[in-house]
């Protein structure tokens, strides 16, 4: 498939300067013409070796960032690793310090943005939601989520990048298992009868899925009125920054600055999200995920609202959920308030139930994503999806 293929047939625009990436240089190759070419021949080495279940064992007991690897890896795939691991020369240790006091004193708006602006949006890209549906972790949903819940949880922690923390570990395991999909997708001939592309997860990819991220969380919380301060939103942008190199994206991507992601993220983001059968499936899944907790009698309802409310109608139509009056508009009435006491301090525990509903829901929803007591290995997958 040629390059205007992968993007519906239009002309993709790529107007991307040197200067408005970490790297400072470089950047004129189109993203969707790269994709790790460090990672993906070892772990397709790994992978039709027969390898993986036992790389994966072995993994299993690396956690910790400052842990030395287990004995025993292939040599290639540890020396991938090594090198994978270390942090980029231009990483600034006082802003990701800077970072997790943002996480801390916004953990609220986070968990709402990640859960309802970036999870929700996420099966509105359609290569993304293909991927997800038809790679392995798409036959146990609550299982992928959880795993990839891990991702956001991991970044936001305390001691996400020095030793003790695990959030290079998480997304040196993530590139793995990106690097896995790239291998295995190809040979599904669900994904191959459905995709535009050849080979999945390009590095436009990648900063697609970034922006709908970090750059469109700074956007939801902006537009709530959330105050944040220049430094809190660079501090919050480098530990994205950060997470991205970990990733496997080239620092000639990585935008630089707040100003170079937002102009980055209309030509990355804007023009790719749609509806898709396999992303309407996985919203559908999604808004149910809770129901198991109460038959999906306020669980569900209140799901969709927040989706409609937080993506706004059009993404909402497209994922085919339906309005629930009552809920929507309690919703639409009841977060600017709660934003802007939350912002003056005014909110107190128990003022309001819809308010008490808000917070309480986003600490059980962490527990319903999380709460299995099942292992979160991030592994490399060594098959797709059966269904
Ligand atoms: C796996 C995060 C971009 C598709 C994962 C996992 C994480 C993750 C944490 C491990 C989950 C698991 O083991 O199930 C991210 C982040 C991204 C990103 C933070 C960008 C900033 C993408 C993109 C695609 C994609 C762009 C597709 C176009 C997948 C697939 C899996 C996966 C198919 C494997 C699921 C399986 O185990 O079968 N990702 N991802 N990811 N990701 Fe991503």
């Amino acid at each position: 498939m040629g390059v205007l293929g992968m993007v519906g047939g239009a002309t993709p625009a790529w107007a991307w300067s040197a200067s408005q990436s970490v790297a400072g240089l470089g950047g004129q190759v189109p993203p969707w013409l790269v994709w790790d070419e460090q990672a993906d021949p070892i772990v397709a080495g790994v992978i039709e070796r027969g390898e993986a279940a036992a790389v994966n064992a072995l993994l299993r007991t690396w956690t910790r960032n400052g842990q030395p690897l287990p004995a025993g890896l292939p040599v290639e795939l540890r020396d991938f690793i090594e090198d994978a691991r270390r942090l980029p020369a231009w990483t600034d240790t006082r802003k990701l310090a800077a970072a997790v006091e943002f996480n801390k004193r916004r953990g609220t708006y986070l968990g709402v943005s990640y859960g309802f602006v970036s999870g929700m949006m996420s099966t509105v890209i359609p290569h993304e939601a293909r991927a997800v549906y038809y790679s392995r972790g798409g036959a146990d949903m609550k299982h992928r989520i959880s795993r990839t819940a891990k991702f956001g949880y991991d970044i936001g922690s305390r001691n996400a990048f020095q030793p003790d923390g695990s959030m290079i570990v998480t997304a040196v395991k993530t590139r793995m298992a990106h690097a896995g999909v790239r291998h295995l997708l190809p040979q599904s001939s669900h994904w191959t009868g459905v995709a535009d592309e050849d080979v999945p997860i390009s590095q436009r990819d990648i900063l697609v899925t970034w922006h709908s991220l970090p750059t469109s969380v700074m956007k939801a919380m902006r537009s709530w009125g959330v105050r944040i301060s220049t430094s809190e939103a660079d501090a919050f942008l480098h530990s994205w920054q950060i997470a991205a190199h970990l990733l496997g994206v080239r620092d000639e991507y990585i935008p630089a600055t707040w100003a170079d992601a937002n102009a980055q993220a209309p030509q990355i983001l804007d023009p790719v999200i749609g509806p898709t059968p396999e992303g309407i499936e996985l919203a559908d899944f999604l808004v149910n995920l809770a129901a198991e907790t109460d038959g999906g009698l306020l669980t569900r309802p209140l799901l969709q609202a927040m989706t409609r409310y937080f993506l706004g109608d059009r993404i909402a139509d497209w994922l085919e959920l339906p309005r629930n009056p009552g809920w929507d508009q309690a919703i639409a009435a009841g977060w600017p308030p709660f934003v802007m006491l939350k912002e003056t301090g005014l909110l107190l525990p128990g003022i309001d139930e819809l308010y008490w509903l808000f917070d309480e829901f986003l600490r059980q929803g962490a527990l319903w994503y999380l709460g299995e007591g099942q292992p979160l290995d991030i592994e490399i997958p060594d098959a797709n999806n059966p269904n």
